[in-house]
């Protein structure tokens, strides 16, 4: 496995590989991320994870100092899983002091993560791109956990005719049903107890739905009032969305809802999702 920290080493090194399969991650690697390594791996034969926590994706008030970091088990996990090439640069190699152009998905802004986070995806679209150009894969792999960024990489690759093949992998879940997150790492002992509550309140409302309710507003009530019954609980929204468009929906047709939720636990903010399809 080859460490690279340079844009020039990793174009020689992109330069000797016909498929290539790329995971871009912000590091502090669990099995969810390792879940995607796996899929490139089975698809791509030769794999390049990016190591990156991207500063232009967090606000100035947000945990981009205290995001975890450990590059040390990143890479042994990594060449665990026969991955052929790290890239892991520095904040200045990818943005230069020169730097000036984002990549801006107006509509993202307006709902969602988008919302409650501005200026969030125009750092991930931007750092996203930056990555496509640099390492230059021919399959990139992102998870269903981010639901909305999922979404925005799609629109970008179509609208920027990205010659990239995108795969959206499902969420991976402690037993308990908790979505793995680098930030869980930031829960206290009594947090992370219940912190599975919020799995289990989406999928209550998934339970309704398969039981046949389409209304948006009484999935969302479902969701909302089982985890106000732990205090501890702060929620930020409850959305069901159109899967593709992320538009607030009143009543669940055939194309389904993206139930998504974001809540603060003590000072960690949690995001999840199910998506809701007749089967
Ligand atoms: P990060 O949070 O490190 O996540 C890297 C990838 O792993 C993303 O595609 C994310 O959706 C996926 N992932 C995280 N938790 C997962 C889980 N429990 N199950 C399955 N997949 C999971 O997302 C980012 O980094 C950044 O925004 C990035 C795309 C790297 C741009 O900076």
């Amino acid at each position: 496995m080859q460490l690279i920290t340079t844009i020039a080493a990793m174009r020689a090194a992109r330069a000797e590989q016909t498929l290539l399969g790329l995971v871009p991650t912000m590091g502090y690697l669990h099995a969810g991320h390792l879940s995607l390594v796996r899929r490139a791996k089975a698809e791509c034969g030769c794999v390049a994870v990016s190591i990156f926590v991207n500063p232009t994706q967090f606000r100035p008030n947000e945990d981009f100092s205290r995001y975890p970091r450990d590059l040390e088990r990143d890479l042994a996990l990594l060449a665990a899983e026969g991955v052929e090439l790290v890239f892991a640069p520095s904040a200045d190699e990818i943005y230069p002091a020169d730097f000036g152009t984002y990549v801006i998905l107006p509509a993202a802004d307006e709902v969602l993560e988008g919302a409650a986070r501005p200026n969030h995806f125009r750092g991930v679209a931007t750092v996203v791109c930056k990555l496509f150009n640099i390492i230059q894969p021919t399959h990139a792999y992102f998870g269903q956990k981010d639901a909305q960024q999922t979404v925005v990489i799609r629109q970008m690759v179509r609208d920027l005719n990205l010659p990239v093949e995108i795969t959206i992998a499902p969420t991976v879940r402690e037993a308990d049903g908790l979505a793995l997150s680098s930030r869980n790492s930031y829960l206290s002992p009594s947090e992370r107890a219940i912190a599975p509550q919020i799995y289990q309140a989406l999928m209550a409302a998934q339970a309704r739905y398969q039981a046949g309710e389409r209304t948006a507003a009484t999935l969302k009530h479902t969701v909302a009032a089982l985890l106000q019954q732990e205090p501890a609980f702060h929620m930020e929204y409850i959305s069901a969305a159109d899967p593709l468009t992320l538009r607030e929906l009143k009543l669940i047709g055939p194309q389904g809802a993206l139930l998504s939720l974001a809540v603060r636990l003590g000072s960690v903010r949690l995001i999840d999702n199910l998506l809701l399809t007749e089967v």
